[in-house]
Order: C-alpha cells, then sequence, then structure tokens
C-alpha cells in the first residue's frame, strides 16, 4: 500500500464520514472538501464548492494544514481526487438545482483535477443509472444480475445527472489518458442501520427498487482504497454492493417473486447479488468485511 495525498469531496456525508476515515486508517493523508467540515481526528478540512470552478482549482492547489508550511518547500501535489460531495437523491432540491450542482459540481472537480495533472480520479456514481430506483412506477430491469454492461437509461434528474457525470468522466479520460473511475454506488448502510434489516425481511418489495443491493459504509472505503491503488484501468465504470442482497430469501426466489418476467444472464447461486459486484471482486480484488448477517 502506497499512502497517498487525497483531495476528498463530500467527506462530512453519509458516505464520506466513513470513507475517509477508512482511507486514513490506511495510511493516507485526506483534505475533506465541503460545505461543512468533518470532525474526525486527522482529517483537514476545506469550506468550498463544488459549483464554483475557481474554488476547485484553488483547493486542489492548497496546502491542507500547517504542517505542510514547516518543509519549505511548497504546496505539495495531490496523488489523487476522490469526488463524493452531491445532491444525493430526487426529492431534496428542485429537480433542476439536482441536476445543476451534480454535473457542474462534476464537471468542475474532474476538469480542476485533470488540467492540474492529478492522475487518478474516482467519483461517485449510483445505481440509479440503472433507471429502476426513481422510475415513475415499477420498472423491470432488461436483465438480472443488472452488471457493468447493462445499458442504463434513468427518468429522473438525479439519476441523469449521474449519467451525465460518467460521460464527463469518460470525456476527460480520452483527452488525459488518467484513470477517472466511476462507483456505481448501491444504497449506503451504516453501521448503525443494521437495524433496518428486520423491516427489510418483513415488507421485502421496499428493497425491489435499489435491485436488492447494499453497500456497508465501510466496505465502500475497501472499494475506493482499491482503487486508489489500481492504476492503469483508464475509464472504468464499477458497481459497489456487497456480495449478497440485503434480504433474507434466496435469490433466485427474489428474482422468481418479485421479478418473474425479467430473463437471467445466468443461473443465479444461492446467495448471489442481483447488483453484480463481479467486477470489484475479480479486477479490484475486493473482499467484503461487513456482510449484514454478521450485525443482523
Ligand atoms: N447514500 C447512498 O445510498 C448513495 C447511493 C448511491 C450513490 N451515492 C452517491 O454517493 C455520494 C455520497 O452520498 P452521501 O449519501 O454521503 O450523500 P450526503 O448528502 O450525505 O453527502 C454529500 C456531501 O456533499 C456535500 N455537498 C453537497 N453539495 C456540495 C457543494 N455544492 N459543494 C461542496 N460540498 C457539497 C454535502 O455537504 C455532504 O456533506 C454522492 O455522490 C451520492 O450521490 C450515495
Amino acid at each position: 500500500m502506497t499512502a497517498k495525498r487525497i483531495l476528498f469531496t463530500g467527506g462530512s456525508g453519509k458516505a464520506g464520514k466513513h470513507v475517509v476515515p477508512y482511507l486514513l486508517d490506511q495510511g493516507h493523508k485526506v483534505l475533506n472538501v465541503d460545505l461543512k467540515p468533518l470532525d474526525h481526528p486527522g482529517v483537514d478540512n476545506l469550506t468550498a464548492d463544488i459549483t464554483q470552478s475557481g474554488e476547485m482549482f484553488n483547493a486542489m492547489t492548497s496546502y491542507a494544514n500547517f504542517g505542510e508550511l514547516e518543509p519549505g518547500t511548497g504546496v505539495p501535489k495531490f496523488d489523487a481526487v476522490v469526488h463524493f460531495a452531491a445532491v444525493p437523491r430526487i426529492l431534496i432540491n428542485p429537480d433542476n438545482e439536482t441536476f445543476r450542482v451534480n454535473t457542474i459540481g462534476t464537471y468542475n472537480v474532474i476538469e480542476a483535477a485533470v488540467k492540474l495533472g492529478i492522475r487518478k480520479i474516482i467519483i461517485a456514481s449510483s445505481e440509479t443509472t440503472y433507471g429502476i430506483c426513481f422510475a415513475d412506477g415499477e420498472v423491470d430491469p432488461d436483465y438480472l444480475p443488472v452488471d457493468e454492461d447493462y445499458k442504463i437509461n434513468p427518468m429522473d434528474s438525479y439519476g441523469l445527472s449521474k449519467v451525465v457525470n460518467e460521460e464527463t468522466a469518460r470525456a476527460f479520460q480520452r483527452r488525459s489518458g488518467f484513470d477517472i473511475y466511476a462507483l456505481r454506488i448501491g444504497n449506503v448502510i451504516e453501521p448503525h442501520e443494521y437495524d433496518r434489516f428486520p423491516g427489510f425481511f418483513e415488507n421485502p418489495i421496499q428493497r425491489r427498487r435499489n435491485i436488492f443491493c447494499y453497500i456497508d459504509a465501510r466496505d465502500l472505503g475497501q472499494i475506493v482504497d482499491l482503487c486508489l491503488e489500481k492504476d492503469g484501468l483508464g475509464y472504468q465504470v464499477f458497481n459497489a454492493g456487497n456480495n449478497n442482497n440485503s434480504v433474507n430469501i434466496p435469490s433466485a426466489e427474489i428474482a422468481k417473486r418479485f421479478f418473474p418476467n425479467v430473463p437471467l444472464k445466468h443461473t443465479l447461486d444461492e446467495e448471489e447479488a442481483l447488483y453484480s459486484n463481479r467486477k470489484i471482486r475479480e479486477m479490484l480484488g475486493f473482499k467484503e468485511q461487513h456482510n449484514w448477517r454478521k450485525y443482523v
């Protein structure tokens, strides 16, 4: 593991407040760029707005703390940018504002990182790009398990903003040749949220819009760290989910009960996630540490 100097946007949020400590535990240095600080030992904070391009260029060329003044060798360079800041779903802000913040913000972050020569960029995309989560009515996926080859087609402003962000990432990767990886993050579960799972088991249909996916916030930290370690993949999209589904029903039965008309890509293993995480396991070496069965 190589310790890196990382600029992390949105580290004060639900996912970031677990992913940032995970990265610190691996020995990385993290500057959290957010509208509000993350109160956690060892994290440096800078208040800045991703929708302001100048603030992103400035943040990426700044000292992270007073200690960095001491060597007298100028501002150190960031090795990587991890971009999580966003409006995290529909129905928080008006739809146009969700779209504006997420697309302009992501453009600004990636553009600044690429133009400043930061060769590793990881962005938070979303399960919602698959078009099931925030669809009007009940929508079937084209096939199961959904994997990264799927032709994504959301109909909501948030999911659309994430599709645009993936295209922005792809364009900047083509121009620069740098590594830009987009994580299609599933429904994030914090450690204290496992008490929601008995409710999922009683009423499993509430997980259908998530394609029964969950990602433990700490396991998401591992995925981000693996992305930081793995160089040379160019532009990549990775589903970020745990190995199993978020209910206590065999996978084939979930498919039969909740997606009776959806073709299966292959015969499902007993507990196989309908939101495929095969790519992160095979390409990045992801090994989940926080299966729900440990906590429920
Ligand atoms: N939580 C989930 O289940 C989930 C699922 C899929 C994808 N995601 C994505 O993962 C990322 C993190 O999600 P989260 O649940 O932690 O969201 P969150 O809302 O809890 O955290 C987002 C953070 O971004 C910051 N932020 C918002 N607008 C900003 C701006 N203009 N400038 C600077 N900072 C700003 C907020 O202050 C907040 O701390 C987001 O990109 C989200 O779209 C989350």
